[in-house]
């Protein structure tokens, strides 16, 4: 594990910025306001990233009844986080959020809390190991029934697509029938100047994010059951009335594994 580096730019505290949290150093600032000087849309696409977590879950909640989520790639706390948005509508929703960011676990202790009636857990594992990831979630869900698996702008990371693919792959592997994937990631082909903002950003010594083609984003849904519409631009899945609908490059979908 590494130790908490405010040196060079960093993915969680960059994100939090751009969500308008306070739980960034200014060097994530400076990195966060030179991407916006390139590509403004950056803020809209953080926040409807967030937007579209945050209706999947009631999704998975509501409709697909279920109580047990894996959220991989956590970020720094915010509003609406996951087992905020779950234990609102089922307090007995139990969570397990994974990170391998240390400031992220430094504010999961502080934050996290849960329901009486349901379970809120932090386990620091990196998603380049996903037996040991299913092995922690192990201690508070019980893996054995519907768990929703949320990668919410962490695949982006992993450099290698094929990489990537396993890894999902491996993970969904340890979940039963009836287990969900809700995913979302930046994407390639809606504007120019968010591929160039995001190739400058992985110059700057953060941790690489790779933009994907959105048929790339849609193959990681493969063996599952994808919910209506599919995989789509995060504010086109099931949009609230009235919210803006515009495509923007960002692009998720929620399966079902059968
Ligand atoms: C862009 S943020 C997304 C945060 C949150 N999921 C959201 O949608 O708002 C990416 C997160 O992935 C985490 N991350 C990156 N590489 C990781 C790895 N190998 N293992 C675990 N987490 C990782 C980062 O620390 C960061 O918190």
């Amino acid at each position: 594990m590494t130790q908490i580096d405010t040196s060079v730019p960093h993915s969680a505290r960059i994100w939090n910025y751009w969500l308008g949290g306070k739980d960034n150093y200014p060097v994530d600032e400076a990195a966060g306001d030179a991407y916006t000087a390139v590509f403004p849309g950056i803020v809209t696409i953080a926040r409807s990233s967030r937007a579209f977590l945050g209706r999947s879950i009631r999704y998975l909640v509501q409709v697909a009844g279920v109580r047990q989520f894996l959220d991989v790639g956590t970020g720094l706390p915010t509003v609406d986080n996951t087992h905020e948005v779950a234990q609102r509508l089922a307090p007995e929703s139990r969570v397990v959020y994974v990170d391998n960011d240390p400031l992220v676990l430094t504010h999961a202790r502080a934050l996290l809390t849960s329901t009486p009636e349901g379970a809120t857990a932090y386990e620091p594992v990196s998603l380049y190991e996903p037996e040991q990831i299913l092995e922690a979630a192990g201690k508070t869900l019980d893996l054995t029934r519907p768990t929703a698996l949320i990668l919410s702008g962490i695949l982006g990371h992993v450099a290698d697509y094929e990489q990537a693919r396993d890894l999902v792959r491996r993970l969904l592997a340890g979940l039963p029938p009836g287990s969900h994937l809700s995913l979302n990631e930046g994407s390639r082909g809606t504007d120019p100047a968010y591929e160039q903002a995001q190739d400058a950003y992985n110059e700057t010594g953060a941790v690489p994010y790779f933009l994907r083609p959105v048929e790339q984003i849609e193959a990681f849904f493969e063996g599952l059951e994808l919910v209506e519409p599919g995989v789509v631009s995060v504010p086109l899945w099931h949009p609230e009335p009235g919210a803006p609908t515009g495509p923007i490059g960002q692009h998720g979908g929620l399966g079902r594994k059968p």
